[in-house]
């Protein structure tokens, strides 16, 4: 089998910054080969150098036996090296139909034969199971359509390569399973994949072989069995993962009184009712947590709570009605959110992130706060100076939890914060809400890895359809077969 793909000691700095360092790469054609590895350790600029994103500090790239010398990503992408990137970027204005078309169109595939170019793209989204949001349009998709429809786009390009960089991420328990069925199936097709992931029952199910970087250095090479046991990639990645580390919190302190106290809350966009009269609450102490499948609801409630979005409905924190406030001056009151979008300040350092989040704070607090976050996330502590928009996908998860816990909250509202981060750290990010847990702080979360979730808190809400459709202790939901099959996709 001949190699489609080969890097020869690529390295790539940014600044003082070495971000790759003499990797040698070899993808073997047909194969679906996971590259995997701590948050920063290089993954996503491997694959900006591979695509032209980017261009090598030294080292070189060969694509089907050429030479890349810096093609920039159109040229690549003509050759047949397709590739999806970590965080979306759809065209929100147009049809699920259109943003295939438009690929298909730059291409030249059809200005002169519009018909061939629509029967194809149809046979594209038919291919990842797009078929019936054809006419959707972009915008209104939820995050595991999205993901597909970012297949579809690279797929329009007729590729021979393929790099997906955490296809998986923000996906419900159906839709991975979806995504891994559409993966299986383009590699049926003689497709070569090239796949970030963080999850690992995913690259289990799908790599033949793995490559695991760490401080953008070649870690291990090998076969799923051998890397997952590989004691180096265990220490610096796996951690305990998948051995349920999480330990389940300490009892609350009491669930009479109301820290968060929401009635009857309703969000609408447009004709669509979004959120459709939620009660739920928040005792002092507490850690609850929100679940559902995407598009239930969760996000939404999550920002109309903050004020992010008007909304219907009473919502009080301590007492004080939340209706009269902006979302600037929750902080105030003791509430801190970590959004979905993570919402940083791309074009101010980390640190400056992190003082954004302790404003008007004491500066010995300040201080005191700032080693404990840098304590938590040392990763932070060596980006401190770097901006905050030049930080990987998981880096800015960090920050944006950083930030949340610098006002030292009495509520702490974070929407999914496993996203984008390492196996390992996802313990430790989840360890860590227990610790500031047990010292006083209430929890409000949303997730979708809901069987995580749920053995981290005390209670739980689970939304269909902008409902709650089940609430109450956590361990007894866990165990509850009818929730988890119809609306958490657990696995019995
Ligand atoms: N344009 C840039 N300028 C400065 N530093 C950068 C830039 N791009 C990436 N880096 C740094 O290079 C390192 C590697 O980043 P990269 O995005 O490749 O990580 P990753 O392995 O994809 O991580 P994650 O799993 O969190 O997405 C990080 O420390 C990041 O902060
Ligand atoms: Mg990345």
């Amino acid at each position: 089998m001949t190699d489609i793909l080969r890097t020869h000691a690529l390295t790539r700095t940014f600044g003082g910054l070495v971000a790759l360092r003499d990797i040698d790469l070899a993808v073997r054609e047909g194969t679906i080969h996971a590259v995997i590895g701590p948050n920063g350790s290089g993954k996503t600029t491997l694959f900006n150098v591979i695509s032209g994103v980017y261009r090598p500090t030294a080292g070189r790239v060969e694509f089907l036996g050429r030479d890349t010398g810096g093609l920039p990503p159109e040229t690549l992408a003509d050759r047949g090296l397709g590739r999806t990137f970590q965080n979306s970027r759809l065209f929100t204005s147009m049809t699920v139909l259109e943003s295939v078309l438009v690929v298909l169109y730059r291409r030249g595939f059809a200005l002169r034969v519009g018909a061939s170019a629509r029967r194809r793209a149809h046979e594209i989204l038919d291919f990842v199971g797009l078929s019936d949001e054809a006419n959707a349009a972009c915008a209104s998709l939820p995050q595991g359509k999205r993901r597909l429809l970012e297949i579809a786009k690279v797929l329009a390009l007729d590729p021979k390569l393929v790099l997906l960089d955490e296809p998986h991420g923000g996906l419900n328990h159906a839709e991975t399973a979806r995504l891994i069925a559409t993966i299986r199936s383009m590699h049926g097709k003689g497709l070569t994949v090239l796949l970030i992931e963080h999850e690992m029952d995913v690259v289990m199910q799908l790599a033949d072989e793995i490559t695991v970087l760490n401080f953008g250095q070649q870690l291990a090479h090998g076969e799923p069995a051998d890397i997952q046991h590989n004691e180096a990639v265990v220490e610096a990645y796996l951690g305990s993962a998948g051995e349920a580390a999480i330990a389940p919190p300490q009892p609350a302190a009491t669930a009479e009184e109301r820290l968060l106290d929401v009635r009857g809350l309703t969000v609408r966009f447009g004709d669509i009712e979004a959120v459709r009269g939620i009660d739920l609450h928040v005792a002092p102490g507490e850690i609850v947590s929100v679940l559902g499948n995407n598009g239930a609801g969760k996000s939404t409630t999550l920002k109309a709570i903050s004020r992010l979005l008007p909304a219907g409905g009473e919502v009080s924190f301590a007492g004080t009605d939340l209706r009269q406030k902006r979302t600037e001056h929750l902080v105030g009151l003791g509430m801190a959110l970590v959004p979905e979008r993570r919402r940083l300040f791309g074009a101010m350092s980390v640190l400056d992130n992190l003082r954004v989040g302790a404003y008007g704070r004491p500066a010995a607090e300040i201080q005191e706060v700032m080693e404990e976050v840098l304590d938590l996330f040392p990763s932070l502590r060596r980006l401190s100076g770097l901006l905050a928009a030049s930080l990987s996908g998981g880096e800015q998860q960090m920050l944006a939890i950083g930030r949340a816990l610098m006002s030292r909250p009495r509520l702490l509202m974070l929407d999914e914060p496993s996203l984008g981060l390492a196996p390992m750290l996802v313990d430790q990010v989840f360890a860590k809400l227990a610790d500031i847990n047990s010292r006083g702080t209430a929890v409000l979360l949303v997730e979708q890895n809901a069987r995580m979730a749920l053995a981290a808190s005390h209670r739980a809400y689970v939304l269909a359809s902008g409902r709650v459709v089940a609430e109450g202790d956590a361990r007894k939901l866990a165990e509850d077969e009818s929730v988890k099959n119809a609306y958490l996709g657990i696995a019995a």
